[in-house]
C-alpha cells in the first residue's frame, strides 16, 4: 500500500479496512452475525469466543478507520457509547474535568449527572474562551469539541494539548470528521467521533469511535467494551463501513454546499449570527486554517425569532427538519426547541446534503422569504 502522506482522501476512503480481493468474494465481506462462536477449549486461543468480546466485522472496519486516524480504534454502539466510556474509564475520583460549556447537550448530560457522584469535579468553559487558563494542574481530563455543536466555535487544540495541565486530553471531532481534522495530530490523546452522522452517512445507523495512539488508553476503552457491553452490532459496522467509500465525495459535496449557503446568508441583511468556519469574515477562521483541512458540512445562523425559523424550516422543500446531521440529505433544526443550548429562538443549525447547489440555494432563498 501507498503511505498515507502520498494518497488522497477518497483513494484512502475507497479501500479502507478491506482485506485482498479474492475471486468470487465481495469488496467488502458481508457481515457476521454470532453472539457464541464455535469454540473449543481454552478460549484465550481465539479472539472470537462471544461476540461481546470481539467480531470480526467490527474489527474490520476499526482497521478501516484506524487507517484514516493513523491510530489504534476503538467502535461502539453509538457516539455517546464512545464518550461514556471515556469519561469512565479516564477520570479517577478526586480528579477534575474540564468541559466546553457549549459542546454537545448529550456530553454535558452525561457528565453533569453521573461524574460528579463519582468524585470528579465538572467545570465548564466556553469553546470560544477555552485556553491555558480555563485548565488547572490536576485536571483528568480536558474535554475539547471543535467546532462546537451547535454554535461552530473553535478551539485552538494544539495550544490546548501543549500546556499539559490535563493527564489526558479528548476531542470531540464529530462535526470535523477524521477528513477534516486530525486531532491526535495537533497532540490530544483521544478523538472521539460520532460515527452516526458523516462517517455512515445515511442516516440509519448509530455508531460512534474511539481514536487512540496511546496502548494503555486503547487497551482500558476495549476492556470497558468488553465488560460494559456498549458494543456495535454487526450489520451496523458493516453497513457504515460499506458507507466509508464515499466519505470523501460526500464531504466534498456537502463542504461545498455549505460554504456556498453562508455565503448567501452572510450577504443578507434579514440573516443574524452566520457561522461557517469557512467564512473569511468568521471569528473562528484564523485558527480553522490552522488545524482544519475541511470547514464542514454544518453552518448555524439566527432567523430573529422562533416564528421566522419555523416558517423557514416548513417552506424549504430540500431541507428536511431533524436533530441530526452529516447525512446526504440536507436537514436542519431550530436549536432552541430543546432548551438546553444557549442560543437565541430563531437560531438554525442546517447540515448541507448532497443535493446539487444551485437547488439547494434557490429553495433556501425562497423559504427565507416565506412569513413568519
Ligand atoms: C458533537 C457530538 N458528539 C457526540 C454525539 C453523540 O453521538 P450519538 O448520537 O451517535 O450517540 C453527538 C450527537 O448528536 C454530537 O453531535
Amino acid at each position: 500500500m501507498p503511505r498515507r502522506d502520498e494518497t488522497g482522501d477518497a483513494t484512502r476512503v475507497v479501500r479502507a479496512g478491506h482485506p485482498e480481493t479474492e475471486p468470487g468474494e465481495p469488496f467488502l465481506p458481508g457481515p457476521v452475525f454470532a453472539a457464541p462462536f464455535h469454540s473449543r477449549g481454552d478460549p484465550a486461543d481465539s479472539p472470537y469466543v462471544y461476540t461481546r468480546y470481539g467480531n470480526p466485522t467490527w474489527e474490520r472496519y476499526e482497521r478501516a478507520l484506524g487507517e484514516l486516524e493513523d491510530a489504534e480504534v476503538v467502535l461502539f454502539a453509538s457516539g455517546m457509547a464512545a464518550v461514556a466510556a471515556v469519561l469512565f474509564t479516564v477520570l479517577e475520583p478526586g480528579e477534575a474535568a474540564v468541559l466546553p460549556s457549549d459542546c454537545y447537550l448529550g456530553v454535558r448530560a452525561l457528565a453533569e449527572q453521573q461524574l460528579a457522584r463519582r468524585g470528579v469535579e465538572v467545570s465548564l468553559v466556553a469553546t470560544a474562551a477555552m485556553d491555558a487558563s480555563a485548565v488547572s494542574e490536576g485536571t483528568g481530563l480536558l474535554w475539547l469539541e471543535s467546532p462546537s455543536n451547535p454554535g461552530l466555535d473553535v478551539c485552538d487544540i494544539a495550544a490546548l494539548a501543549q500546556t499539559g495541565h490535563a493527564r489526558v486530553v479528548a476531542v470531540d471531532n464529530t462535526f470535523a470528521t477524521p477528513l477534516g481534522q486530525r486531532p491526535l495530530d495537533l497532540g490530544a490523546d483521544l478523538s472521539v467521533t460520532s460515527a452516526t452522522k458523516h462517517l455512515s452517512g445515511h442516516a440509519d445507523v448509530m455508531m460512534g469511535y474511539v481514536a487512540t495512539r496511546d496502548p494503555g488508553l486503547a487497551q482500558s476503552l476495549s476492556d470497558w467494551r468488553r465488560t460494559a457491553g456498549s458494543i456495535p452490532g454487526p450489520f451496523e459496522a458493516w453497513l457504515a463501513h460499506r458507507s466509508l467509500a464515499t466519505l470523501e465525495l460526500r464531504l466534498s459535496r456537502g463542504c461545498e454546499n455549505a460554504a456556498a449557503i453562508a455565503e448567501l446568508l452572510v450577504a443578507r441583511d434579514d440573516v443574524r449570527g452566520v457561522r461557517y468556519p469557512g467564512l473569511a469574515s468568521d471569528p473562528a477562521h484564523e485558527l480553522a486554517i490552522r488545524q482544519m483541512s475541511r470547514f464542514g458540512t454544518i453552518v448555524s445562523f439566527d432567523l430573529g425569532s422562533r416564528e421566522r425559523a419555523d416558517a423557514f424550516l416548513a417552506a424549504a422543500e430540500l431541507i428536511t427538519e431533524a436533530t441530526s446531521f452529516g447525512g446526504v440529505h440536507t436537514s436542519a433544526e431550530r436549536r432552541a426547541r430543546w432548551g438546553q443550548d444557549e442560543v437565541p429562538d430563531g437560531f438554525i443549525r442546517l447540515s448541507a446534503g448532497c443535493e446539487d447547489p444551485a437547488d439547494l440555494l434557490a429553495d433556501i432563498e425562497r423559504a427565507l422569504a416565506a412569513p413568519g
